[in-house]
């Protein structure tokens, strides 16, 4: 299939899995324990129903939200994964131009495959850093520096990774970084010969934030899990991210917060912002959905910061109902990886053309000529859900 023929978030996702190895492709699209998060993540949304008003004039749509003092031209930004570079050979680097192709922000993780140096030069748009806490604090400060220099705008502290998640496709499937070519993911690899040739003839995968610390592309690098639960700091505590929030200096968000308290806490030590947020469901499952907690998280903070809910978007509609929940944006991995897989730039540049197209024509059925007119009026709530 080609990519054109891709319509929304099922096809590229179902395109993904025809072109990458299945250890690669069962890494994005899994998650932890039985994926009951994961899959509630997107069911939530289905809880709520929009109320449509009619005759109010919507031929001009203004679907640009402002987040992190920054304008973005559509009220969905594409949240920061890591390692992208075995998704597609131009890993970030596709995501970077294809955001600044539509002016909304991209997210660039700790374990990015590019560096934030050479995606700031490719993208003049907003940026977010994606800081993991290391137990190595040279580490730490050499990320904090880097993407101070290379003038992200956000800074964003993954908080729900405190040990890795249990994710056992990975396990079934032997996925590690980089990927190892054991007698049983060869014939995977061989399978797919499209993704195996690009990653042969492309540049060398790197994870530039840390070669220097951890010895990238060694032995030191194992599955996701042992990462997190080896190289991070499972101290980390409320004092840490407030000194890292100090060092940074600029909009400082906490990333993967889905108490109330945590998130009226969150103000107490200078954040910006709060990324409502399971990790897609990769973390602890049976955790609540980001959607079910929106309501209570936008009443205790949305006068003060700026709430974001990320996971389980996979349509315009998700978008809207979220926003008439109060979100300021929203955010998803998954919603332009598959994309990314699927045709590199070329394609994430679709998956958000389609998701910009499906925002535009559902604010129109919903009578709406901005995201301002949303609100909870324009709700119906099948479950109690504030
Ligand atoms: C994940 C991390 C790396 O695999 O974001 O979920």
């Amino acid at each position: 299939m080609n990519y054109k023929k891709c319509y929304n978030f099922q096809d590229f996702r179902s395109l993904a899995k025809s072109k990458l190895p299945s250890p690669i492709f069962n890494y994005i699209d899994g998650a932890a324990d039985d994926e009951v998060t994961y899959r509630r993540n997107t069911s939530s949304f289905d809880d709520v129903s929009l109320v449509p008003s009619v005759l109010r004039g919507v031929k001009d749509v203004d679907i640009s939200t402002t987040i992190f003092g920054k304008k973005l031209e559509m009220p969905v930004y594409c949240s920061p994964t890591a390692v992208q570079r075995l998704f597609h050979y131009e890993g970030e680097r596709a995501v970077a131009k294809a955001a600044d192709r539509f002016r909304t922000m991209f997210g660039v993780s700790s374990l990015g495959t590019v560096s934030v140096e050479e995606v700031s030069k490719i993208s003049s748009s907003p940026k977010m850093f994606q800081f993991y806490f290391h137990k190595d604090r040279g580490l730490n400060s050499s990320m904090l520096e880097r993407a101070k220099a290379a003038k992200f705008d956000v800074l964003a502290l993954t908080v729900d990774t405190i040990t890795g998640g249990n994710r056992e496709r990975d396990l079934r499937t032997g996925f590690v970084i980089p990927p190892r070519f054991t007698l049983n993911s060869l014939l995977e690899f061989i399978l797919k010969p499209y993704w195996g040739i690009n990653y042969i003839t492309s540049p060398k995968f790197e994870l530039p934030h840390l070669q220097d610390y951890v010895g990238a592309g060694t032995s030191a690098m194992t599955s996701i899990g042992d990462y997190f639960t080896n190289m991070l700091d499972q101290s980390m505590s409320w004092k840490d991210a407030e000194d890292l929030g100090k060092k940074w200096g600029g909009h400082f968000a906490l990333k993967g917060v889905v108490s109330v308290e945590d998130a009226k806490r969150a103000i107490d030590i200078g954040c910006t912002g709060v990324i409502v947020s399971n990790h897609g469901g990769r973390q602890l499952d049976g955790s609540v959905s980001p959607f079910d907690q929106l309501a209570k998280i936008v009443d205790a903070v949305g006068d003060k910061i700026d709430v974001i809910c990320e996971g389980g978007i996979q349509r315009g509609t998700h978008v809207l109902k979220a926003l008439s929940i109060g979100a300021k944006a929203c955010a998803g991995g998954r919603l332009y990886l598959y994309a990314l897989a699927s045709a590199g730039e070329k394609g994430v540049e679709r998956a958000l053309s389609l998701l910009k197209q499906e925002i535009i024509r559902d604010m129109k059925l919903m009578g709406c000529t901005s995201i301002d007119q949303l609100n909870r009026s324009n709700l119906h709530y099948s479950k109690k859900i504030i």
